[in-house]
């Protein structure tokens, strides 16, 4: 477990991204610390996903640097990333319906044994997982994906992501399309993440689901981190505030990164 002396899981510093004209990140500098939930919030187009694209080795920064731990890394790919243990799961998921759960989690990195697939392990291995997880709603880790609410379907994305050794965690919006209970069961989750002391990022639009799991909260707008601090400073007009005029004239001001 990370403790105060620590320097942050990962920071980012003067993270700047262009397309062509369009300045998607302008100087960003923000740090994550372990066993947090760092929240992620800004209006479409604020630069949310294209950040989280650069943690995650998809697009290079055109400037800026990462230091994971107190080093500096260089992301460059996501195999960077992910050997680091950064574990994005996209919004889309990107799961196979026709293929059950022990499948989706190991599809493209099966274990065999011989010329044969190891089926016992990756079962045993997934079910583990999703025990350590603490998701029980699932009923057999042979039941096909496209038969799953979209709660479990999320779960199993996330277990997929987290399976190999990850210390940070990026979500982005795993609660857009769930209904109530689903988004409970996913929350959960998150809270599981990080009693394992795993650092986590979750971009959301919904700030109930904000401020029921979150740490911190940064606020991104037009490409500019505005805001960021712990949860305790802030309340939903004050988030409403940062998101939608990128200031606030609410509550106690935060140093950034403080
Ligand atoms: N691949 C891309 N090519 C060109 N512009 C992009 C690309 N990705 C994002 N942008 C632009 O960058 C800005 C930030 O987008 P994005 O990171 O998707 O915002 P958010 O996730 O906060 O809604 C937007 O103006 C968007 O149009
Ligand atoms: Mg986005």
């Amino acid at each position: 477990m990370a403790t105060a002396g620590d320097p942050p899981l990962l920071s980012m510093r003067g993270i700047t991204k262009s397309f062509g004209a369009v300045q998607a990140l302008r100087h960003v500098d923000l740090d994550i610390p372990a066993g947090q939930v760092t929240a992620l919030v800004g209006d479409n187009g604020a630069g949310k996903s294209t950040l989280i694209k650069a943690v995650a080795g998809i697009y290079a920064p055109t400037s800026g640097t990462f230091w994971w731990k107190g080093e500096e890394v260089h992301i460059h790919t996501p195999r960077d990333a992910s050997d680091l243990g950064i574990a994005t799961v996209y919004q889309d998921l990107a799961l196979c319906d026709n293929l059950d759960i022990v499948q989706n989690m190991y599809l493209g990195r099966e274990v065999t044994k011989g010329s044969l697939l190891d089926e016992i392990t990756m079962e045993i291995e997934t079910r583990k997982t999703l025990t350590n997880l603490s998701v029980s709603t699932v009923k057999s880790v042979r039941q096909l994906v496209g038969t799953l609410s979209g709660g479990q379907r999320q779960s199993v994305a996330v277990a997929r992501a987290v399976m190999r050794e990850s210390e940070l965690v990026i979500l982005d919006e795993p609660t857009a399309a769930l209904g109530v209970s689903q988004t409970a069961q996913v929350l959960e989750l998150i809270k599981t993440l990080k009693s394992h002391g795993l650092g986590v990022i979750v971009i959301s639009h919904n700030l109930s689901d904000v401020f029921a799991v979150a740490d911190r909260i940064a606020t991104m707008y037009l490409g500019t981190l505005v805001d960021s601090g712990p949860i305790e400073e802030y309340d939903t007009a004050r988030v409403v505030d940062l998101i939608t005029t990128g200031t606030s004239s609410r509550g106690a001001s935060s140093p950034m990164n403080s």
